[in-house]
């Protein structure tokens, strides 16, 4: 497992209103919210009797621990112990560094001092933390996979053809076999670009009959419950090291400019909970319809990927 990277450690939903522990790359991590609104992840253990942090509660700017109520502050520092004039300075619960970014909250599980290098956040994954994308957030918790296995699966586009016809359609994916470098958008060919931390595919198919998810964009981008005519679309996928993948859809009626199409943006991440396990977070935005339409958005969006 790779540990100097940032990695997603939380959803902001998922520490919200409590302490959320999860496996990090073999450590037990709390992560939570101190009461100003400052993101912590310490190891969930407390050094006294070894209780689980995430037992414990939030109080101020600090995490006090649920057993015998020592508190400690987000770098993990002991700083008070009840009945206790002295606070032993040796007291202390190992801290990782956080940072919110791209609508999620980030842990670093390695060398604290390289953490100041955030190029391992996506850039492809800005959609997620722009308000004119409207979405939401589902995840996997503990898969008994390893995470190179998810990767693989994300980075294969050849398996779409095949397990998402009733989504994404099969004749559509069909286009990877017509691979070439280059970054243009080309009538049924894949165009794609390799970078030092990210590889990035365009694909455009003109003129189809349309996956049922792409004629839902298009039929519920003109207000209609339904879309029978031919669509164009443009899909471009984005890998960035070591396990970020992001899928940007455009679908309109056939013949209609690029520009005028409506967007879906499903952007995935694997984070190592152990060797043998791992947690898949996805976001799925897009960039139009009324609020009324992200619910049955997500839906499909979680038929899809469940
Ligand atoms: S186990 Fe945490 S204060 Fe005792």
């Amino acid at each position: 497992m790779i540990k100097n990277t940032w990695y997603v450690a939380a959803e902001p939903g998922e520490i919200a209103t409590s302490l959320l522990s999860r496996l990090i790359l073999g450590v037990q991590v709390v992560i939570g919210r101190t009461e100003s609104g400052q993101a912590f992840a310490l190891e969930d253990r407390c050094p006294h009797r070894f209780a689980p942090l995430s037992l414990g509660r939030v109080v101020g700017e600090r995490l006090q621990c649920g057993y015998h109520g020592a508190e400690f502050n987000p770098a993990g520092q002991c700083v008070s112990v009840p009945g206790q004039a002295n606070t032993p300075s040796n007291a202390h619960v190992r801290s990782f560094p956080v940072v919110e970014k791209q609508g999620y909250i980030w842990i670093w599980m390695g060398d604290p001092e390289l953490a100041g290098d955030l190029r391992s956040i996506p850039a492809c994954f800005y959609r997620s933390d722009d308000p004119a994308w409207v979405g939401g957030y589902g995840h996997f918790e503990s898969l008994q996979v390893n995470f190179n296995l998810i990767n693989d699966n994300l980075f294969d586009i050849t398996h779409a053809e095949f397990v998402h016809p009733e989504s994404f359609g099969a004749e559509e994916m069909r286009i990877y076999r017509n691979a070439e470098p280059g970054e243009a958008y080309i009538d049924q060919k894949t165009t794609y670009t390799i970078a030092e931390r990210e590889i990035v595919f365009r694909m455009q198919s003109l003129n189809m009959p349309g996956g049922p998810f792409y004629r839902w964009m298009v039929a519920t981008s003109l207000g209609k419950n339904e879309y029978t005519g031919p669509v164009d679309l443009d899909m471009e996928v984005s890998w960035a090291a070591p396990t970020y993948t992001s899928f940007l859809l455009n679908a309109r009626p056939a013949g209609q400019p690029r520009e005028q199409g409506v967007q879906v943006c499903n952007m995935h991440s694997v984070t190592p909970a152990s060797d043998f396990t791992s947690h898949y977070f996805y976001r799925s935005v897009k960039d139009y319809g009324p609020a009324e339409l992200v619910e049955p958005f997500m839906q499909g969006v979680k038929a899809i990927f469940e």
